[in-house]
């Protein structure tokens, strides 16, 4: 049997990929293992989202190909292999196969075909519609945890990004298909589903199958609550799209106690002027309405960002509106990305004139303004009881575990690894710097007894 090792990079479509590309060559006869030195093919997904993100392609193929043993097939799949399709094959010396996103459902026939002797293939084609999971042994990377695609590709074409290149035009799966999905994974104990998609809430299937009888404005509200009424334990979504981003969303999830209470929402920047040239299709003054909104739900629904800092023509007042930005919305978390010229976006063209050591020290200051109001905005957990999902023991401390909380927060405590996969109370100590610190009370009550 040939053993597969697959590495993934970049975003969760890009893990689901990986899950879907792991369960097609378990069912077909091949068996993934996680020991690279020991694999006949290495698979590596990945990303093009940032130049760094890509530049490590390049660096792990180097790394297998100078390891002094012999060289297993090599396949690049994702969205590198997407974009460059087969001139990847000058550009990296070694590999043996390209599958693109959307071809990663033939990913068996294709190593078949490396296998039997064929060089240099490329497959870029057509992506199959909806990903049947119903088979006996999905591989996932959580047993408790699964994600769910609902809308694939992106038509929004912000101007600095390359994602629509990479994963093409928005298609939505069909709602009656996912909520099947979403009804096999609760019977096979996946206790959070994470509904995933560039932006997820553009959704806009083709039929109404599935959505009849929900109400709300959008179609994605509508799935929202069709979920929801699936009765699984947890209901995460994301990524959110601002300008799609509509009041019925907050309104499912105070209705839904299953609709877990957070929700990321991208602003980019927080200057018009820069937002404009992004192309984001919002203003500061609309996305602040919604983070209104959402602090209006008596869920306390916490909320997270993406920002981009430096992007060409972003001037030091604009970047000041930025941090006024953060200050206002009081993020509970925030990804901060210094600027990262993409070949083929429109942003390309642009001079991208924010000096490298500015963009740095830009990147820098508004870490340490979303630290300090994020240790503050967090104070708020401390002394409220969280229910947390414990996923895996705890990576700094022997004697803790490790869970996510409804709303998001990674949450660490004492216990056993016993408790791995349940949803335990916890009641929370003490802030970290990217995580809570809490005491279980269950155990707490016992102890008392
Ligand atoms: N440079 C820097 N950051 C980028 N992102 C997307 N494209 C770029 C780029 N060219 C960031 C955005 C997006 C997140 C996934 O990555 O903030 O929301
Ligand atoms: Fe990229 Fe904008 Fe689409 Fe997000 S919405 S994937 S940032 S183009």
């Amino acid at each position: 049997m040939k053993k597969v090792y697959l590495e993934t990079f970049g975003c969760q479509m890009n893990v689901s990929d990986s899950e879907r590309v792991a369960t097609t060559l378990a069912k077909k006869g091949f068996e993934m293992t996680s020991r690279e030195d020991q694999a006949d093919v290495v698979l590596i997904n990945t990303c093009s989202v940032r130049e760094k993100a890509e530049q490590k392609l390049y660096t792990r193929v180097g790394r297998i190909r100078n390891s002094g043993r012999s060289k297993p097939v090599i396949g690049v799949l994702g969205c590198v292999a997407q974009l460059e399709g087969e001139t990847l094959f000058e550009k990296i010396e070694g590999i043996d196969l390209v599958l693109g996103t959307k071809a990663v459902g033939r990913v068996s026939e294709v190593i078949q075909r490396v296998l039997d002797g064929e060089e240099g293939i490329v497959d870029l084609g057509e992506r199959e519609k909806d990903y049947d999971w119903t088979v006996s042994d999905p591989q996932r990377h959580s047993p408790h945890v699964a994600f769910v695609p609902i809308i694939e590709g992106c038509n929004k074409f912000c101007t600095y990004c390359i994602v629509p290149f990479s994963r093409g035009r928005e298609v939505s799966l069909s709602a009656s298909e996912i909520v099947r999905s979403v009804l096999d994974m609760r019977r096979t104990g996946i206790r959070e589903v994470h509904l995933i998609g560039q932006n997820v809430n553009s959704y806009r299937p083709t039929t109404d199958s599935g959505l009849e009888g929900f109400k709300g404005d959008t179609p994605f509200s509508r799935l929202l609550r069709a979920v929801a009424a699936t009765g699984i334990e947890r209901i995460k979504f994301n990524t959110s799209f601002p300008r799609d981003f509509k009041p019925d969303i907050v309104d499912a999830i105070n209705e839904h106690e299953n609709l877990c209470n957070w929700v990321h929402l991208p602003v980019q920047s927080g200057s018009d002027r820069v937002l404009n040239m992004m192309k984001r299709g919002h203003t500061i003054d609309s996305y602040k309405r919604k983070i209104d909104y959402l602090r209006s739900s008596p869920r306390d629904i916490s909320i997270t960002t993406d920002i981009i800092v430096g992007f060409p023509g972003e001037t030091r007042e604009d970047f000041e509106d930025t941090v006024s930005l953060v200050e206002y919305a009081g993020y509970d978390a925030a990804y901060i990305f210094k600027y990262s010229p993409r070949p083929g976006t429109p942003a390309y063209e642009m001079a991208d004139d924010v000096l490298s050591e500015e963009k740095t020290e830009r990147f820098l200051k508004l870490e340490s303004v979303q630290r300090r109001s994020q240790n503050e905005r967090l104070k708020r957990y401390v002394g409220k009881t969280l229910d947390v999902l414990v996923e895996k023991h705890a990576v700094r401390s022997d004697a803790q575990v490790s869970g996510h909380s409804t709303c998001h927060k990674v949450v660490n405590f004492e216990g056993s690894d016993s408790l791995v996969g349940s949803i335990v109370k916890v009641k929370i100590s003490e802030v970290k710097s990217n995580s809570l610190l809490g005491v279980r009370l269950e155990r707490q009550a016992s102890l008392l007894a």
